[in-house]
């Protein structure tokens, strides 16, 4: 390098030059961000983006500093007021969770530490170790067991797979690569499962064509008949059955899959049993589904999102692993530059990277641990607890309407409904429940958002919301069936053959 004495006579860093104009503008922020929390159910559930504002997002790179201030002013005008609305009390689209203020300030605590939570003797190390003791606590896990905290249910569900498959192979995966003793390495699920556990297996290798989609009941609970014969005709096959997956929650209707029943096929084959209950699993806490729910405690492995429904802002999942020793000997890596010493900076809990795909990572704990401290795990069951009985109220409200119809019987937080006319075919009725989506949302009156259940349509409420209240549900079916009334189909249509 030439120059150096040059370049350093000036030497540049990218803190503040005028700090008390800084903190200013950050308490200003603070007051802007309480007043948006507070007042968010006066706001409409979404907006859309104007056309200037995406052109505004797509300009180049800065390349000349610009003043804190005018990009504060910036991110008011073009960012702020278009977010997706999972804060809004009528928000209900997807699953996604609703965040809390304490959650925001936890956020802006752990950028201001800003640890890399992968390895070394720091605070941010032992956080994460409590909650995840305080994980297997709410699900009454063994505290044997070992977890890692990553972005979400995807990560948290393919992270247990790679255990699964590396225990299950009977080989040493991580050197030979994947290759079954005999045939194909199988897993199996229901035709409701999640799609990342598709996609899960298709980047582990296994292939989509060695997942087993068991058919469903008119509850959208696997067929455990239909599971027990693929297994026995992948045996005959010579394949590999190596893994079940049972749903706590499935993401279109919230099925809870009979996991007492996967567990004990589970153990008859000799085959790991994984839980993806993304939300669903923190029903666990709620006396109606502690039984239902037993079976997670047995479990080789469980994955759940604390920013579904323990409404921690984004991202956090958290996958939890029986055997701890099989989970850490699918990541463990030695490399020079990671080991552990007995004092120092280098000494420390086992490194996080030992246990998941990542190396680098956040301080996902810190709002989680907060949160918790702030409410108690008592008042998020009771959350959650009350969720399910607003879904079970939007249920009643749908069952009293001649022009609403709920396409599956409610068993947990979501509820699959559409609205109806007499004299339309299931096409027409497909296309008109589509409009009233898009009109609620785009009204900012409230955003489900919609699946297809055998062919139909449905308008889909995921409650993941501490915000919503009763009457937010009541305004949900007055304006669906206001908007329903007033939609012209055409009435002219040749009759399915
Ligand atoms: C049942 C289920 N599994 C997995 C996922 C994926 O979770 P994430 O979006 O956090 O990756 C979801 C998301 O809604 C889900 O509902």
């Amino acid at each position: 390098m030439q120059n150096i004495e040059e370049i350093l006579s000036d030497e540049i860093s990218l803190d503040p030059d005028d700090w008390e104009s800084f903190r200013k503008l950050g308490h200003h922020m603070i007051d802007d961000m309480m007043d948006h929390l507070r007042n968010i159910r006066s706001e409409p559930s979404w907006r859309k983006i104007p056309e200037g504002t995406k052109k505004f997002l797509k300009g180049g790179i800065p390349q000349m500093p610009e003043s804190i201030a005018e990009i504060y002013d910036e991110f008011k005008k073009h960012i702020f007021p278009y977010p997706s609305g999972n804060m809004h009390p009528r928000f209900w689209a997807w699953v996604q969770g609703t965040g809390t203020p304490f959650g925001v300030l936890a956020e802006m605590l752990a950028a201001t530490m800003n640890p890399n939570t992968a390895i070394g003797e720091h605070s941010a190390m032992y956080v994460e170790q409590q909650v995840l003791d305080w994980c297997k606590e709410m699900l009454n896990y063994p505290m044997t067991s070992s977890g890692i905290l990553v972005s979400g249910g995807s990560m948290a569900n393919i992270t247990a797979l790679v255990v699964a498959r590396n225990h299950q192979s009977g080989r040493n995966v991580r050197k030979e690569g994947v290759r079954a003793a005999n045939g194909r390495m199988v897993l199996y699920c229901s035709t409701e499962t999640h799609s990342c556990i598709e996609k899960a297996a298709e980047v582990m290798g296994i292939g989509s064509d060695s997942v087993r989609k068991i058919g469903v009941d008119e509850n959208y609970r696997i067929r455990l008949t239909e599971l027990a014969a693929a297994i026995e005709s992948d045996i005959a096959a010579c394949n590999t059955p190596f893994c079940v997956v049972g749903n706590a929650g499935t993401v279109n209707t919230g099925a809870i899959d009979p996991l007492d029943d996967l567990l004990s096929i589970s153990r008859k084959y000799n085959l790991w049993f994984h839980i993806d209950g993304a939300f669903g699993a923190l029903a666990k806490m709620v006396p109606e589904y502690k039984h239902s729910l037993k079976a997670i405690e047995e479990a080789d492995s469980v994955a759940f999102d604390l920013h579904k429904w323990m409404y921690m802002p984004f991202e956090v999942g958290c996958v939890l692993i029986k055997n701890a020793g099989a989970h850490r000997k699918a990541f463990a890596v030695e490399a020079n530059y990671l080991l552990n010493h007995e004092g120092g900076l280098a000494a420390g809990p086992d490194p996080m990277g030992n246990y998941g795909l990542e190396l680098s990572r956040g301080f996902k704990a810190l709002k989680v641990w907060m949160s918790l401290k702030e409410h108690g795990i008592q008042k998020y069951a009771s959350a959650i607890r009350q969720n399910i009985a607003q879904a079970f109220y939007l249920g009643e409200l749908i069952g009293k309407e001649k022009n609403l119809e709920l396409l599956t019987p409610v068993s947990m937080n979501v509820v699959c409904f559409r609205y109806r006319r007499d004299g339309l075919f299931t096409e027409q009725l497909n296309r008109l429940n589509k409009e009233i989506v898009m009109a609620l949302q785009e009204r900012g009156i409230a955003s489900p958002s919609s699946t297809i259940l055998g062919g139909r349509y449905a308008i889909r409420v995921a409650n993941t919301n501490h915000r919503s209240r009763k009457e937010d549900f009541e305004v949900l079916i007055r304006e669906t069936i206001r908007i329903g009334d007033g939609l012209q189909i055409q009435q002219k249509v040749v009759p399915p053959h």
